[in-house]
């Protein structure tokens, strides 16, 4: 599959953590957001916020909040004389996936075109960031930010990250029983890989245990395996506060 421009431009794909401030051309920036608008689709439950003034993430001059959108399907239902009795989580459900399709779009589309991006998930974990953005972009009701993605050209060299090795992902037809071999390869593999790039290294990203528990990893042996279970071991314990942000924002997922 050599020299496949559309998989060569998938395979280099990495997250761009900083950025040239040069503002990438109107027409280059439309082209992306057309393309993002040709994924996939339940319904077209999305909009994007675009912002092109102000400071953004990682030096980034563009910044796109990326939302789940039921607020037009509910008005032009309204002109056809009907009204959404689609339950809140199915309406979400649907929602997120439109989102997230059109997202990754945008971020293949601008990988394309020479500029990197970054997505940035505060929403997920935070009703304030969510809180925030609904109000500093005036969104309606039915509109709920899903992910936040900046856009730029790169100020930065970075190989790609690594991945799971794919028979730890694809399982032909049955789900396998996964011994203690298969996990510890695909764990050595994401590690071993983080660590060659020093990513956490360089990033200084190491997240602090809370509690009694003793850290006992530097720089040298920290990587992506210890990285992600300190998050999922440790953050967003509670859905509470993102459940009364979603109701805030139309989409309560009280039993209906
Ligand atoms: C939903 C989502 C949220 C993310 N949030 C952040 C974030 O808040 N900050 C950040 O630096 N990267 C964020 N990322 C980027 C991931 O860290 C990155 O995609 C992952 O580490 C794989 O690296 P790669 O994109 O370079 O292959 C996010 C990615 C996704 C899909």
């Amino acid at each position: 599959m050599n020299g496949n421009p559309t998989l060569d431009t998938l395979m280099n794909r990495k997250s761009t953590r900083k950025y040239r401030p040069e503002m990438p051309e109107r027409g280059v920036i439309d082209a992306i957001l057309r393309a993002g608008q040709q994924a996939p689709f339940a319904s077209q439950l999305y909009s994007v916020i675009l912002s092109t003034k102000g400071k953004f993430a990682f030096g980034a001059p563009v910044s796109l909040v990326i939302c789940v959108d039921a607020h037009r399907l509910r008005l032009f239902m309204k002109k056809r004389g009907w009204e959404i009795v689609t339950n809140n989580l199915t309406l979400l459900l649907l929602g997120i996936q439109d989102a997230a399709y059109m997202a990754q779009n945008l971020v293949v589309a601008a990988e394309s075109l020479g500029l990197g991006s970054c997505f940035l998930g505060e929403s997920s974990m935070s009703a304030e960031r969510v809180r925030h953005l609904a109000k500093k972009h005036h969104l309606p009701e039915l509109v709920l930010p899903l992910v936040e993605l900046v856009l730029g050209y790169p100020a930065e060299e970075a190989t790609p990250r690594p991945r799971f090795p794919l028979s730890f992902t694809v399982f032909e037809n049955t789900y396998p029983e996964l011994g203690d071999e298969a996990l510890e390869e695909a764990m050595a593999v994401m590690d071993s890989g983080y660590l060659a790039q020093d990513y956490y290294k360089k990033s200084k990203a190491k997240i602090r245990i809370e509690g009694d528990r003793k850290d006992e990893f530097t720089f040298d042996d920290y990587s992506w395996t210890e990285h992600i279970s300190r998050k999922w071991g440790q953050w967003a314990a509670s859905p509470n506060d993102l459940l009364e942000v979603l109701a805030e924002r139309g989409f309560s997922l009280e039993k209906q």
